[in-house]
């Protein structure tokens, strides 16, 4: 890629004006909202906009079929369903995986609250669907120090204590402890990391950061400096301990990033931007691949996602099956008609149902999914009837969880968070180290 040095435009594409205003749609880190009409109401997420005003490209079928080939793999119904939706150069790590190249997996977490919710374990399901399909290692990230940076009231014990809870509750999604690495930013930055993180904040002057996240005078200088300690994590040398330590090796190892949407504009832009102008001693570095995902919607409908901080929002990993069964009966916003007989002729409408939305992320089994579909379009059935539907699958989703969330003692936190090697087989480490 040619190298671009126009402040305002880090990528592949321009980076769009930092949209202020609230009848617009906006989504980046720190917003997500879909564009309000002139009825007031907040529409659902227009993706396909998103698609084009990033500059990434839609998952396709050509490239659903390459992964199955070359994977020998079904893909997850995540990627079956454009719930997965859009990539930035995935082909390019099945291309390192045909040839048996290393590539590892990058994904993080925010530690801002003990309330983690379903929507928070979308992209972690994904990532460990990736692990156990690529065998290869995966970092994940703890931003403690963005956490405490972007509030006014956590203070960094508050933060450092969420870095704890919400690691087991990664974990207990099923994470290999021999592949896997979680770290806390106010623990690992040093060394080879912090190394990196200076390079990339090198490289990125206060006229871009402005353009990417719309800071303003006021903002405090940790904000603007934080998207290098994000950006840095992308890079494999910045882990001596699992790639090795000769960088003029590990600078060529590209990580795969899977996450929600929101995350690709700053960081990751910003980033592939930098990596393609950074040598080490004369090897480039490796850009990272992304792979995005839409949102799990709030509650109150597809024009916003779930929010750890409103409860009424969201269906969080602690929540009894009592509790799940009243918030979906009584929050969950309905695509259904306002009477039996209206519904009973006209149908109900499957896009904008969000218990129906839960269900194409939960029900695995895609004839059942559609089954449901097709009768409640034809108004054979009722939304008690599908609401009850979604009810028990969350209800089981979410147990399973509880059952594995009980098992992670501190111990095990310590396993996974501990500077060590890794150990995997997809790639051959011996290339590398
Ligand atoms: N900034 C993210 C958040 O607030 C956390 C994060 C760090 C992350 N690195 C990531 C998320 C990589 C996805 C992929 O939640």
């Amino acid at each position: 890629m040619a190298t671009n040095t126009n402040a305002a435009s880090l990528d592949e594409s321009p980076i769009p004006e930092p949209v202020h205003k609230q009848q617009k749609q906006t989504i980046d880190p720190y917003n997500v909202s879909g564009e309000v009409g002139e009825d007031g109401i907040v529409k659902a997420i227009d993706y396909n906009k998103l698609v084009d005003e990033f500059g990434t490209k839609k998952i396709d079928d050509e490239l659903l079929a390459r992964f199955e080939r070359v994977t020998g793999k079904r893909p997850h119904h995540f990627l079956r369903r454009g719930i997965v939706f859009s990539h930035r150069d995935f082909e390019l790590i099945l291309d390192r995986y045909e040839r048996g190249e290393p590539f590892f997996l990058y994904t993080g977490r925010g530690p801002s609250s003990d309330s983690v919710h379903v929507g928070h374990t979308i992209p972690f399901e994904f990532t460990k669907w990736l692990q156990d399909t690529f065998d290869v290692p995966l970092i994940i990230m703890l931003t403690d120090d963005e956490k405490y940076l972007f509030s006014e009231k956590r203070t960094i014990e508050e933060v450092q204590g969420y870095c704890t809870s919400n690691s087991k509750d990664i974990i207990a999604i099923g994470f290999d402890p021999a592949k896997t690495f979680i770290f806390s930013d106010f623990d690992y930055v040093g060394g080879a990391f912090y190394r990196n993180i200076v390079r990339l904040s090198k490289h990125i002057t206060l006229n871009q950061a402005r353009a990417i996240f719309g800071f303003n005078e006021s903002s405090n200088i940790g904000r603007i400096h934080f998207g290098s300690i994000q950006g840095a994590t992308s890079w494999a040398s910045s882990f001596p301990h699992i790639f090795g330590e000769d960088e003029t090796k590990t600078v060529g190892i590209p990580a795969l990033i899977p996450c929600a949407i929101d995350q690709d504009p700053a960081d990751f832009r910003m980033t592939r931007d930098v990596s393609a102008r950074l040598k080490y001693k004369g090897k480039p570095y490796a850009k990272p691949s992304l792979i995005h995902s839409l949102f799990l919607p709030a509650l109150q409908g597809p024009g916003t996602k779930m929010s750890a901080s409103i409860d009424e929002s969201a269906i969080f990993m602690k929540d009894t099956p009592n509790q799940i069964k009243n918030k979906i009966n009584k929050y969950a916003f309905s695509g259904g008609k306002v009477s039996v007989e209206e519904h009973r002729s006209l149908g109900g409408d499957t896009s904008v149902d969000v218990a129906f939305q839960y269900l194409r992320f939960f029900l695995e089994d895609d004839e059942e999914l559609e089954r449901i579909k097709g009768e409640y379009e034809r108004g054979e059935m009722l939304t008690g009837e599908l609401k009850a539907i979604c009810i028990r699958e969350l209800q089981t989703y979410v147990a399973a969880f509880q059952e594995r969330r009980a098992k992670v003692s501190d111990e095990i936190v310590k396993e996974f968070m501990a500077t060590r090697p890794l150990k995997w087989g997809g790639n051959p480490r011996a290339t590398i180290v």
